[in-house]
């Protein structure tokens, strides 16, 4: 997972959806009470929370700090804890939830033999993240930008596969796959300058350089004093360009493609 800094708040404020629209994933995981489960990449904390509010003993793990100590504010009691979904080194559930966070882990056959490590034999696994195709409007807009700029190419950390592709990670990893499935979801994002903000907070790779000293740092960091008009005037150059695909009814939706999965550890 790249070492980005999150903007905890900014994450909240402007890109709640991340967990509302992930919020089913609770009932396909269907957790009991007494469970212990793992919410595996919990951000603030709002799974972690829902699955608790079902009865169920919950550690929720993050690898950002910001993150997890936000989490632990907003949820008192909650057992939050910073951890590397690569190695998680942790045993025993009974299942694991994970979303929108697998995208952020390119090294998918060590992110998923932690999480079978974390089941007990027939513990059950819920996640969802960006599948293929995900967000292609929003980068090659982006990516269209850097060459007119003559930047150099970025690249992603992001990891975004297709259904047979993850199948066969899973499978490696010692689950039984139960479920699968690719989808389109537009997602709607707050303001006029929707898409700009989703890149400050989620795609720093494609700033990288804007401005000529190394763009912005992390998500939400709008980078030095220096290149904060360059990165605005890039930024709004990203958005005219992705316009006609993702401009629509008066606001601007991201392309995104969710891959959701359900699986048992063997
Ligand atoms: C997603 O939720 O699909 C996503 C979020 C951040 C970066 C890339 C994809």
């Amino acid at each position: 997972m790249p070492n980005l800094r999150w903007d905890a708040e900014l994450y909240d404020t402007r890109h709640a959806y991340v967990s509302a629209l992930g919020a089913d994933l609770v009932d396909l995981l269907a957790p009991r009470p007494a469970e212990r489960v793992l919410d595996a990449g919990c951000g603030t904390g709002d799974h972690a929370e829902a699955l608790r509010e079902r009865g169920a003993t919950v550690v929720g793990v993050d690898a950002s700090p910001e993150m997890a100590e936000r989490a632990a504010e907003r949820f008192p009691g909650l057992d939050v804890r910073v951890g590397d979904l690569r190695d998680l080194g942790l045993s025993g559930f009974d299942a694991v939830l994970s979303n929108a966070v697998l995208h952020w882990v390119p090294e998918a056959d060590r992110a998923a033999a932690s999480l079978a490590a974390a089941l007990r034999p027939g513990g059950r696994l819920a996640a969802e993240f960006g599948g293929a195709g995900n967000v292609a409007a929003i980068e090659a807009a982006a990516r269209a930008a850097r060459a007119d700029a003559g930047l150099p190419d970025a690249p992603s950390p992001w990891y975004f596969p297709g259904i047979a592709e993850y199948a066969r990670v899973l499978e490696g990893a010692g689950f039984e796959v139960t479920g699968a499935w690719l989808f389109d979801r537009p997602t709607r994002l707050k303001g006029a300058d929707g898409v700009a903000v989703w890149l400050r907070m989620f795609g720093p790779h494609l700033l990288q350089g804007v401005g000529g000293t190394g763009g912005t740092g992390g998500a939400g960091d709008a980078g030095d004093a220096d290149d904060a008009g360059a990165v605005d005037a890039f930024l709004a150059e990203v958005q005219e360009r992705a316009r006609p695909r993702l401009y629509q009814d008066g606001a601007w939706w991201a392309d995104y493609r969710r891959l959701r999965v359900t699986a048992v550890r063997r």
